[in-house]
């Protein structure tokens, strides 16, 4: 049982103690109403105190049942909390730390609050696509007002107690303690204060649901709210369903109110959306744990940066360590590429100061961390170099090498090359076992994915102290084996050739574009080519074209090159361009290019459905992505997820590539690959289901 009892004089006080935050999960709820139990029978004991031991009061449903059938298994929280209503003896609950979801739900169905300053207070259920389903929604508006309660179940971000027990007129709380320290001792003396009060028919014990729940403005605010909500809240329908619980609250009789919850709460529980929020917070979860390497595993103090090159993700690299209050040194070849670094970060961050994102200070505070210079006698001290420099292994040798020769004892070297074999880079060295991949997505500065590149001979704890670095720099970290592309690229690979292949079959970029941004991407293909500069991917495929000669490819991404159209810098890419703006104009001399194209290649162009495109990028992801974990390159689905989710754009409501193909299912996914195969404008080995989707299919499973 994860609750305990003990009695103090005449108060009884039952403490959840499941760490890390006391979630409620089914032996804390036993543990909970056994206390209550105890306590109701014992004549000496007048009134009850609940908290939470260690960091929290609650921070809700316990993750490790989620979607067991434990979570629903009596009792469960909404009869935990009918009982607390149900006692005789007044319920005090002794707020700290952490009062979330469920645990809030729990506070409130207690007599009384006593709050310690500084508790997190939030109902965080729509970051899963659902709205609280054990009174929230009904209970809080009543306590806090409609407006401030809706605030918080909509938004679900954490208030601070001190600032909800001064909101004019609120009942959540009865009481703010002076300090966390203080809030037991405060809670029994309320606790025996109010006990004395009833005990000498003080009225009946306060219950939060016979509170009135209304708004003054009524039908006209909840019209306004769903205007804004909706607006705010595309492709995720639990937002919309909160304010709808809402108004319930002040429309019906409490239990009919409550009941109206429960049935929003279920249906949210089998949408699609709440499906891939909830895969994505296990996902980002899991991403963190590597199967071989311990999470007590030591890590090497990580004090001081090295970065060597200072273009367009060296500066953006060194950005985030400086954010998190780590010195870097920047290295540069000659004095004007550190100046035209050095500008660029400062550019940068006086760009954050003018919106109001920096204050002036830290920005300064930031800019006395970076050292520059030209010489790798001053990289001699640094934890951690990370190499930046053009993507040629020739010139990524010689700087291997030099760091060898420098970087002190044990500390780590990592490169952040996007295609290049990181084993190769390593055995430049005398130490491989300190040699990992860094690879930050441009811009480095804001994008949170960093594959993490773990070498034949990475040792365990260079790649346990990356790891806990990416969480220090706010990064989402992914562990992805060595193969060209990594993850993410190696994938992309395959969604860009598919994207080529059909402008030659008969579509045209802005169709393409078009059909997979209402599918949920940010951007289409072609838009992204025109952002990212196609002339890059160009270079990718000419050393391809040597070392993987049979691969086949749409030319008509080299002849839009060969054009000079590089995209957004050049003026003019797969899309026109109006000097100084960002809107992609359809080209008519593209279009005229892929029409001779498709003559050059015998093609009578048909018309594509949208259906079809979608299912081509997407599919074209899962297929490589499952070859990707035949081959051990990602060690789980979900990792390959947390590489499109948090660098490639792909849309969240759907959960990443691989959970979207599993909602879809894996047997209709093969199904359609099958038929990809057959066109014979396409790549037919490509598209052969990989043996782990095909044996999935054959056992009736899905990646999760
Ligand atoms: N640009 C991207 O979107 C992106 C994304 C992920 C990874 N990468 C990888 O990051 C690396 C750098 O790419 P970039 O886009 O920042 O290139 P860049 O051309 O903008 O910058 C490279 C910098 O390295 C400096 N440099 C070159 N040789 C050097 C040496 N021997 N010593 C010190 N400095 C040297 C150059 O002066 C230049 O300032 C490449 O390996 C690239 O593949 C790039």
């Amino acid at each position: 049982m994860t609750a305990e009892y003990k009695v103090h004089g005449d108060v009884a006080v039952i403490t959840m103690s499941n760490p890390p935050v006391n979630g409620l999960g089914l032996s804390t709820r036993v543990g909970i109403t056994d206390g209550l139990s105890k306590a109701l029978a014992d004549a000496a004991v007048k009134a009850i105190v609940l908290t939470g031991a260690g960091k929290a009061f609650s921070g809700g449903a316990d993750i490790k049942e989620f979607g067991s059938p434990k979570a629903l298994q009596d009792p469960n929280l909404l009869s935990v909390i009918l009982a607390l209503e149900a006692s005789t003896k007044p319920i005090v609950a002794a707020v700290h730390s952490i009062c979330m979801g469920g645990g809030l739900e729990l506070a409130l169905g207690c007599h009384y609050r006593v709050a310690a300053p500084g508790t997190s207070v939030a109902l965080p259920e729509v970051k899963l696509g659902l709205i609280p389903g054990a009174g929230g929604t009904q209970r809080l508006p009543r306590v806090l007002g409609v407006e401030a309660a809706l605030n918080l179940i909509v938004s679900g971000q954490p208030v601070k107690s001190e600032l909800l027990a001064k909101a004019p007129g609120q009942k959540l709380f009865d009481k703010l303690a002076a300090s966390p320290e203080s809030l037991m001792d405060e809670a029994l003396a309320f606790a025996r204060e109010v006990a004395a009060k009833h005990g000498q028919g003080g009225g009946d014990l306060p219950l939060v649901r016979n509170l009135p729940c209304r708004h003054p403005q009524g039908d006209a605010y909840f019209q306004f709210a769903r205007n804004m909500v909706g607006g705010m809240s595309k492709n995720f329908p639990a937002p919309l369903k909160c304010v709808e619980a809402v108004q319930a609250a002040t429309q019906l009789k409490f239990d009919l109110g409550l009941a109206k919850e429960r049935e929003i709460f279920l249906a949210l529980m089998v949408t699609p959306e709440s499906a891939a929020l909830r895969h994505l917070f296990m996902a980002e979860r899991a991403a963190s744990k590597i199967p071989d390497v311990p999470e007590d595993t030591p890590v090497r103090a990580i004090k001081t940066v090295g970065v060597i090159g200072a273009g367009t993700m060296g500066g953006g690299i060194s950005m985030n360590f400086l954010n998190a209050g780590i010195p870097v040194t920047i290295l540069e070849m000659k004095q004007e590429a550190v100046d035209r670094g050095v500008a660029t970060i400062r550019k940068n961050y006086e760009a954050q100061v003018k919106k109001g994102k920096l204050k002036q200070d830290k920005y300064e505070e930031r800019m006395a961390l970076l050292k520059t210079t030209l010489s790798y006698d001053d990289l001699k001290d640094c934890d951690l170099i990370i190499e930046a420099v053009f993507e040629e292994l020739g010139v990524k040798e010689k700087v291997f090498k030099q760091l060898d020769a420098v970087a002190k004892q044990g500390a780590i070297l990592a490169s952040n090359t996007s295609t290049l074999d990181v084993d190769k880079i390593a055995a430049f060295t005398q130490r491989p076992q300190d040699v990992v991949g860094m690879h930050f997505f441009s811009p480095a500065n804001v994008m949170k994915l960093l594959e993490v590149v773990r070498g034949k001979a990475t040792a365990k704890d260079v790649l346990a102290t990356v790891m806990q670095l990416a969480k220090k720099i706010k990064k989402t970290a992914v562990v992805s084996g060595v193969c060209d592309g990594f993850i993410g690229n190696r994938m992309i690979e395959q969604y860009s050739r598919q994207a080529g292949f059909l402008l030659d079959e008969g579509a045209t970029p802005q169709q393409v574009d078009k059909a997979i941004e209402k599918f949920g991407f940010a951007m289409g293909p072609f838009r992204m080519g025109d952002l990212a500069g196609n002339d890059i991917g160009w270079a990718i495929r000419k050393r391809r074209a040597v070392e993987q000669p049979d691969m086949k490819y749409s030319r008509t991404a080299d002849k839009l090159c060969e054009l000079g159209r590089f995209g957004q810098k050049t003026g003019a890419g797969w899309y026109d361009y109006q000097a100084g703006k960002r809107d992609a104009i359809p080209s008519e001399l593209v279009d005229k290019m892929i029409e001779e194209h498709r003559k050059e290649l015998g093609i009578t162009p048909r018309k594509i459905s949208d259906e079809e495109i979608v299912q081509r990028l997407v599919f074209s992801l899962v297929n490589e992505g499952a070859h990707i974990l035949e081959d051990g390159i990602a060690s789980k689905a979900g990792d390959i997820d947390m590489v499109y989710l948090t660098g490639y754009g792909f849309p969240m409501h759907r959960g990443g590539p691989m959970h979207y193909a599993s909602q879809v299912g894996l047997y209709n996914v093969a199904e359609a690959m099958k038929r990809f195969a057959r066109n014979p404008h396409d790549d037919a080995k490509f598209w052969e289901p990989a043996p782990l989707i095909q044996k999935l299919v054959a056992e009736g499973k899905s990646f999760s």
